[in-house]
């Protein structure tokens, strides 16, 4: 330590040392009347300079070693794995975080058409057959016994169905006016290939549905010529021409002319059945397999929405669509919204996986399509080419890349997400497109079970814990929990 040897040194003021030395002449050609330099003042001055400068040096060192010490610490806790400390342990202490102790299993497709042996009820082997890597889908046929798709289909008609889609849904125009939009800049977003004009195909894509009404490439011409938007008559749209129409222009005439039922996204009737304790006993079997089938933790299975039922008559449809939206940052699930006490325009399902059941064998059309399935790549453009749109499944669904036919309880069951590689909910699956082709004849009927899980771990594990304390406190009561604390979301449909 160089610094207290020079301390040591200079403090030294034995006579006959020898590190007095270099003071000694100073002070000897110093003496006389100047020779104050080398009082008793002077060399208090000294000592006290010295020991200030030890402190500082001291406290120095200790300043050094000791803010080291904590970068070391929270370099280690940024670091992804190896370091001691996991990055939410900066979080405030406030939100507990739930440590991940599930993991969701994957059910491995392995190649299209590998059937692998499933055994979900006693004395019985279903085969399971991969239809698509992307999305990962199966087919189960024999899911349902012939006496269970009655059963289903008899609640169902008990219960009482209703129409799947009411005729005019405002959401869009609202949310076109939260963002305060230009035309110019709604003009900019909808023209794809900027080329200063909108086709058919660009306006389709960006608004195939209308207030719940699927527009076709003929509406759209329908409606440019009842609005005389296209003044040039080329079908293309300039901004001049995109200009001159109000925001509701569409809505307006669209009403005015009435729609049909066949119009609509989705041409159907439809009711949801509680599954839970003190429900009929095939429901509460239909749940227990699909926990088995999937292969997920019971609780997830448990809290997620119950059977929905939907009958298709004659002239039935619903166009290609996604059970479930994709995720951002901001998005809320709508099962766990409860639990995450945030307010966010943003709300999806987060239905996980889908599983359908025919419950009935159709007599023509009915099947559902998936346009996309395995295909190289998913390009939203490409969806409409040529006036041929592959989401509708009125007209198209015979060029969909895969279709399955009902057939009375065979399950089909997709996933809507990809796993995040660490053995929970990924991004959306696009390719997890699909929809129901129009019945040509008889009726169709098929339900849903669908199982919501929320790509947030930490949502998913306060919203469970929540419900769980709900249910002991009602347990308590001696009552049993109810389906509506359970899942607020599926209120309005019940
Ligand atoms: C659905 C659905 C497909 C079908 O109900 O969400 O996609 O074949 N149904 O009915
Ligand atoms: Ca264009
Ligand atoms: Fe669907």
């Amino acid at each position: 330590m160089t610094d207290n040897q020079e301390a040591a040194d200079a403090g030294d003021t034995t006579p006959s040392g020898t590190s007095t030395l270099p003071l000694r002449p100073r002070c000897e050609r110093l003496s006389g009347p100047k020779s104050s330099v080398c009082s008793r003042s002077y060399f208090v001055v000294v000592m006290v300079f010295f020991h200030v400068y030890i402190i500082n040096v001291i406290a120095l060192l200790f300043y050094v070693h000791y803010s080291s010490g904590q970068e070391d610490a929270s370099r280690s806790s940024d670091a992804p794995s190896g370091g001691h400390q996991r990055p939410e342990s900066r979080r405030p202490p406030s939100k507990p975080e739930f440590a991940r102790d599930v993991s969701l299993t994957r059910i491995e497709g392995i190649r299209v058409g590998h059937v692998q042996k499933v055994s979900l009820v006693p004395g019985k082997v279903h085969e399971m057959r991969t239809l698509s890597l992307k999305p990962l889908l199966f087919e189960i046929p024999g899911f349902l016994s012939d006496d269970e798709c009655r059963v289903v289909m008899q609640l169902a008609q008990l219960k009482g169905l209703m129409e799947s889609q009411l005729m005019v849904q405002d959401g869009q125009e609202e949310l076109a006016k939260e963002l305060n939009l230009s035309p110019e800049e709604i003009f900019n977003l909808l023209d794809i290939n900027q080329d200063g004009q909108l086709q058919l195909h660009e306006i389709l894509t960006h608004s195939r549905v209308r207030d719940g009404i699927w527009l076709t490439p003929e509406n759209l011409r329908e409606i440019y010529a009842g609005l005389k938007a296209d003044k040039d008559d080329n079908g293309l749209l300039s901004l001049e021409e995109f200009r001159l129409l109000s925001n509701d222009a569409f809505q307006r005439f669209l009403l005015q002319r009435g729609v049909k039922r066949s119009q609509l996204v989705r041409n159907s009737r439809h009711t949801w059945l509680y599954q839970g304790k003190g429900a009929h006993q095939v429901l509460q079997d239909i749940k227990e397999r699909v926990t088995s089938l999937t292969r997920l933790p019971p609780a997830l299975v448990d809290l997620s929405e119950p059977l929905q039922v939907v009958r298709y008559d004659e002239g039935g449809h619903y166009h290609a669509h996604h059970d479930s939206g994709p995720v951002y940052p901001e998005t809320a699930c709508t099962h766990t919204r409860l639990a995450a006490n945030t307010s966010t325009p943003f709300e999806t399902s987060c239905r996980y996986i889908t599983v359908l059941f025919y419950l009935n064998s159709v007599d023509g059309g009915g099947e559902t399509a998936f346009p996309v399935a395995d295909n190289r790549t998913y390009d939203e453009v490409s969806l409409i080419q040529n006036d041929v749109d592959l989401l509708d499944t009125r007209r198209n669904c015979d060029k969909s890349n895969l279709r399955v036919k009902p057939s009375k309880g065979t399950a089909v069951f997709w996933y809507n997400y990809l796993s995040d590689g660490r053995g929970w909910v990924g991004e959306q699956d696009e390719y997890a497109l699909h929809g129901g082709c129009v019945v040509t004849h008889g009726t169709k009927w098929v339900a849903n079970k669908w199982i919501n899980i929320d790509p947030d771990y930490q949502r998913q594990a306060r919203y469970q814990q929540l419900v769980s304390q709900l249910s002991e406190d009602e347990d308590d009561e001696g009552l049993t929990l109810n389906t509506e604390i359970q899942n607020p979301s599926i209120h309005q449909d019940l």
